[in-house]
């Protein structure tokens, strides 16, 4: 791991205690409705790329049996707790998003919520997403991106001149333009608030 990733683990270790408690406002308004969207569509073995506070884990059906990743320690036990919480089973296991410790094909179903904003290679981690899901696996997605309304769009990128180096945190990423450069087949997208939050459901070509 790099200088500048293990900077970013403690950030997050940091971050770890007082972060749902920070984001409950947001989380009521803008981002639980994203996670019922996202989870409701999870079938079968599910792997959560950067599972953070184990937020994601009330929502999933029960018949998904769901494995989470993040490179935060301080994180996972938030994970665990909440699954403890929620009374939902899931193996977590400490890695980074951009190598994940699975084979190929591995999972029916790979999840990143409010993630793809903040990994440092946002294209390495949607291609190791891709490889650990299997061929016409379900690759659901749901995160803050650059917005439609370009007012709006020029504010974040003036946020990412001090979001970017500080928190590692990026505002005018679209993971589903990558995506479909990628080749993957986009199933469901939609776009709301200003076009600044997008959910995306995509397949792995078989
Ligand atoms: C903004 S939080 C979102 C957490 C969660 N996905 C959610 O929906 O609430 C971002 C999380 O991504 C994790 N993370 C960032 N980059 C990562 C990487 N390369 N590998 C694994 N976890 C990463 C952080 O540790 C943190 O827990």
């Amino acid at each position: 791991m790099t200088r500048s990733s293990r900077a970013l683990v403690g950030y997050w270790d940091r971050q770890a205690a007082t972060y749902d408690s920070r984001l409950a406002a947001a989380e009521r308004r803008y981002l639980a409705d994203s996670r019922r969207w996202v989870c409701g569509r999870a079938r079968g073995t599910t792997l959560e790329i950067a599972i953070g506070t184990g937020a994601n884990l009330r929502y999933y059906p029960d018949a998904v049996d769901v494995t989470g990743i993040d490179w935060s320690p301080a994180m996972l036990r938030a994970a665990h707790r909440q699954a403890t919480q929620v009374h939902r089973a899931v193996t977590l296991h400490q890695a980074d998003a951009s190598a994940l410790p699975f084979p190929a094909a591995t999972f029916d179903t790979v999840v990143s919520t409010f993630s793809l904003c903040c990994v440092p290679d946002e294209r390495a981690t949607l291609i190791e997403a891709l490889r650990v899901l299997r061929p016409g696996g379900h690759l659901l997605l749901a995160d803050h991106v650059a917005a439609s309304f370009w007012p709006l769009r020029a504010l974040q990128h003036a946020v990412d001149l001090v979001s970017v180096p500080l928190q590692g945190e990026h505002y005018t990423r679209r993971p589903v333009t990558t995506l479909r450069r990628l080749g993957v087949t986009i199933e469901e997208t939609e776009r709301l608030t200003m076009g600044a939050f997008e959910r995306v459901h995509a397949r792995k070509p078989r």
